[in-house]
């Protein structure tokens, strides 16, 4: 009998059957009646070319796993790395087309689905997380959850010299907003471009953090994510992330909570 092993970071929470079916169908190949309707037809196997047959069968390791001879998608609880390209939208449904149009058509069947980290408005380009690996999307997207993201913004204008510190002050206020931002860093790289690192992950944020200092963007790229970046990802492609890409998220995410959860310098 295979026993498969529900796998979260650093963490293996259980030992757990899932049968053929039913694994296969929540990866998004089917609906049981298409997958009984694949058995039958031989198109489900091992990599050693044994046919599987029986939908009620433990499900065997996922790496050995063939559909139609082609390896499966992603494990259950995977973390894509996506470049995003402009003129995309982060939802399931939309007039415009959509980041999951980059993706094999069974991600959005899956179960549970996989879901973007956050967005990025249809015209900004870079990275972009996508996971159904739920608990690691709460807390990536936590308003607790203090993970620098790092933007490059044209501009319409040149910067003002104010800029800077007005995105470090820690008093920076958002039109039709109460609470001032959290310090940023701001980069400047040339009269009308800059880059800004921001913890937080307000509606249009950086949009709208330009607009408070008499700005306007022109265009908008996330190029990093925590210790995340695109190296080697051209526009509109993706990868899984690696174990170590991982680890290195997760150690991310605490050293970030930490910085935050201790007490300000008097
Ligand atoms: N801030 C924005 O204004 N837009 C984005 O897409 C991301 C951050």
């Amino acid at each position: 009998m295979f026993m498969l092993w529900h796998v979260t970071h650093h963490n293996v929470r259980a030992a757990r059957t899932v049968k053929l079916a039913r694994y296969l169908s929540d990866l998004g190949y089917g609906t049981k009646r298409e997958l009984e309707r694949m058995l039958v037809n031989r198109q489900i196997t091992l990599a050693d070319g044994t046919v599987l047959t029986n939908s009620a069968q433990d499900a065997p390791p996922h790496e050995l796993l063939r559909v139609m001879g082609v390896p499966l998608d992603p494990p259950p609880g995977a973390v894509i790395l996506l470049h995003k390209p402009a003129g995309m939208v982060c939802s399931t449904e939309d007039s415009n087309p959509l980041v999951y149009d980059l993706l094999p058509s069974r991600f959005r069947s899956r179960s549970p689905i996989m879901s973007p980290v956050g967005r990025l408005d249809r015209d900004t380009t870079g990275l972009l997380l996508v996971t159904d690996d739920g608990q690691l999307l709460h807390r990536l997207t936590s308003p607790k959850s203090h993970l620098p993201k790092r933007y490059v913004a044209q501009l319409a204008e040149p910067l003002r010299e104010t800029a800077v510190a007005e995105f470090a002050s820690g008093t920076l206020m958002l039109s039709g907003e109460h609470a001032p931002l959290a310090p940023a860093t701001l980069d400047v790289i040339g009269p009308r471009l800059a880059s800004v690192a921001i913890t937080e992950g307000r509606y249009h944020q950086v949009r709208r953090m330009f607009a408070a200092v008499g700005n306007h963007v022109q265009s908008l790229h996330r190029d990093a994510f925590g210790p995340l970046t695109l190296d080697g990802v051209p526009e509109g492609e993706w990868r899984v992330l690696s174990a170590q890409e991982r680890d290195a998220l997760e150690q991310a995410l605490q050293a970030a909570r930490l910085t935050r959860a201790s007490p300000r310098a008097p």
